[in-house]
């Protein structure tokens, strides 16, 4: 087999040379990440049908992929991390044994690339070079994840340079898992309707993944590479891989603070991420290191530094407007890959929520003619626009910073329409740990299965842990025992809503309100008061300027503890401990009785009195 003379890693050749041979593709291709290639591989998918391209005016250098409709979202249920010890990947995830995997696997990659290109894919997850960036390299039949992982990691040639002859990197084998027979005439979107597979072998640090061509399932830098398999090496090394974004807060006074926050997948990380505080706030500004994944290490001084390994937002669609996201928007202007968004008959996009008055005929995401009133969702709920980071216009000069930032504070939150409070502080390190383990959330359609149902998510990362969740929680104690200045941990619910299903809560840039008081106790400024479940702000220690909606009776609900319904909560806690025994931190059991304790000391409904 001929290589590029630039190839110089034979452990890289090596595997490239087996994989070909067991996959069988017609050709190959080493992709070098320049624009020539990108520009030439969106073409190529114009031509076969699988990119449309968007107009140039309103949508410069941009397409739209339209799915197999059975294609559309991560897969949980198909999802494994083989580790040697059924025990070692826990109880939250899928396992079988490595060797037993393998030999599936070994049959169906077997020719599964045949009549197709093997594309070689070198990528950087961080920054080029920096000493916390990890390079992996995927090998995929699909031009679609080319282009997507162009925008989303550092791809190409440079990748291949930082890997010299002989240093690590995670190899990620892909492939949609449909194989032409000569003659035969490919679809639009190739994937394999009945088989499924997103595998994880942690102790050898390799990924495989088959049937699937979209977004987690096959860019596997972002939810396999860079949260799954760097997950459980951030517990042998000592830091953190987490599903979190992180943002920069710059105050009146200049100084500028920095938080990740937690939220499960479609739950509002993006829109945190890119906030633009209310008007009446002057001098608050929001910037943006990354929407969805942070790699965080202790640093000398004793704080957490955080980078975001991604350079592109994998951003859902739905609900981003003008008015929800501008941010969103503008980072979407040009330069970008929709997938399964609707098309409008002028060659631009269009999804629900965009705006107020629905355009009069679509093409919706299956391809098929759509006018309002139809009945169905002109967009798919999970559809999603492939952005590069520098688009945004309030990116922060310190994102690419190899370095990374220092986290003040870490925010959980889930989708949850009873139960948790708008805003609260955890009494302490192992108190928010406990709160964030216990963290539950309403599904959403970023994964295939049920909507609605509220699950324990803890840290939001229930589908992307690569080990024992139980163990991931001692991590997590761990972290704070040999940190010296931890983050502050804040519980935050923006999803909470009244007898009629109404929001209780405007959330989006006015969630800015929130966050300026969580910036002000990190600060060592900012006000609280305590309740059973932590502490919170009182009314008068939130900045309301031009907000009337809420009124110090709305706030006492967004605020206020019920003790039946906490109840229920506990009792599903002991579900998520049950199930987690042999590992789970004996410090969870003290703490759950504490709160149960607080919960019995207070009145059976807590509000906020305002007579204190
Ligand atoms: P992944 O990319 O899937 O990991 O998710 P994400 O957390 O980045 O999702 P995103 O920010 O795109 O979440 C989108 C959904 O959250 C949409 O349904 C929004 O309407 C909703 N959302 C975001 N912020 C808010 C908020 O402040 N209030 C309310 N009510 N909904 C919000
Ligand atoms: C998520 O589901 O949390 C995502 C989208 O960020 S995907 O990359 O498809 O997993
Ligand atoms: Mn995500």
């Amino acid at each position: 087999m001929e290589f590029p003379t630039y190839v110089q890693h034979e452990k890289l050749k090596s595997w490239v040379r087996d994989t070909a041979e067991l996959c069988t593709p017609d050709s190959i291709v080493w992709c070098d990440g320049s624009q020539e290639e990108y520009d030439r591989l969106c073409k190529l998918m114009v031509s076969s049908g699988t990119f449309i391209r968007l107009n140039q005016d309103a949508r410069p250098n941009s397409f739209l992929a339209l799915s197999d409709p059975s294609d559309v979202a991560r897969v949980e249920d198909r999802t494994y991390i083989c580790s040697l010890r059924k025990d070692d990947a826990g109880p939250t995830n899928n396992w079988v044994a490595p060797k037993e995997m393998k030999d599936t696997l070994q049959h169906l990659f077997k020719g599964s690339m045949r009549g197709r290109t093997m594309y070689v894919i070198p990528f950087s997850m961080g920054p080029l070079g920096s000493p916390i960036s990890h390079v992996g390299v995927e090998i995929s039949d699909s031009p679609y994840v080319v282009v997507n992982m162009r925008i989303m990691t550092r791809m190409g040639r440079a990748a291949l340079d930082v890997l010299g002859k002989d240093a690590e990197f995670v190899p990620c084998l892909h492939s949609v898992g449909m194989p032409l027979a000569p003659g035969q005439e490919d679809v639009s979107w190739p994937c394999n309707k009945e088989q499924k597979y997103i595998v994880h072998f942690p102790e050898e640090r390799s990924i495989w993944s088959y049937g699937s061509g979209y977004g987690g399932n096959a860019l596997l830098g972002k939810k396999c590479f860079a949260l799954r398999i760097a997950s459980s090496m951030a517990r042998d090394e000592g830091w953190l891989a987490e599903h979190m974004l992180i943002l920069g807060v710059e105050t009146p006074d200049k100084e500028k603070v920095y938080v990740a926050a937690a939220f499960p997948s479609a739950c509002g990380k993006t829109n945190f991420a890119m906030l633009i505080p209310p008007a009446s706030m002057t001098g608050w500004k929001v910037t943006t290191i990354g929407d969805d994944i942070a790699w965080i290490k202790p640093g000398k001084d004793g704080k957490m530094y955080a980078i975001n390994p991604e350079a592109g937002y994998f951003g859902v669609a739905p609900g981003t407007s003008d008015k929800s996201n501008p941010n969103a928007l503008a980072s979407c202007a040009k330069n970008t890959i929709f997938t399964n968004v609707a098309l409008t008959p002028d060659g631009d996009v269009w999804w629900e929520g965009m705006t107020k008055v629905e355009p009069a005929q679509l093409t919706d995401w299956q391809g098929k003619a759509w006018t309002p009133g139809c009945g169905r969702k002109a967009a798919h709920p999970n559809s999603r626009f492939t952005a590069p980071a520098h688009q945004n216009p309030t990116i922060d000069p310190d994102w690419e910073n190899p370095n990374g930032v220092p986290i003040s504070a870490f925010v959980f939150g889930g989708r949850r329409s009873t139960t948790v409070p708008l805003i609260l502080q955890a009494f302490n390190w192992n108190y928010g740990v406990y709160f964030a383990a216990t963290m539950g959330s309403e599904t959403t359609a970023a994964a295939a299965g049920a909507v609605g149902d509220v699950r324990r998510d803890p840290m939001a990362m229930l589908p992307f842990c690569g080990y024992h969740m139980a163990e991931y929680f001692n991590h997590w104690l761990q972290m704070g025992r040999e940190v010296s200045q931890p983050p502050r941990i804040f519980s935050v619910n923006w999803f909470l809503t009244d007898d009629q299903g109404q929001f209780l809560w405007p959330g989006f840039g006015e969630n800015m309100r929130v966050l300026r008081w969580i910036v002000e106790r990190t600060q060592g400024r900012g006000v609280a008061i305590e309740s059973p479940l932590g502490w919170m702000p009182r009314y008068e220690d939130i900045d309301w300027t031009g907000l009337e909606s809420i009124t110090p009776e709305r706030f006492r609900d967004l605020e206020s503890v019920n003790r039946e319904l906490w109840k229920k909560e506990i009792v599903s806690h002991e579900e998520l401990f049950v199930k987690l025994y042999d590992r789970l931190p004996k410090e969870f059991l003290y703490m759950r009785q504490l709160i149960l304790s607080a919960l019995w000391r207070s009145p059976e409904h807590w509000e906020i009195s305002y007579d204190i």
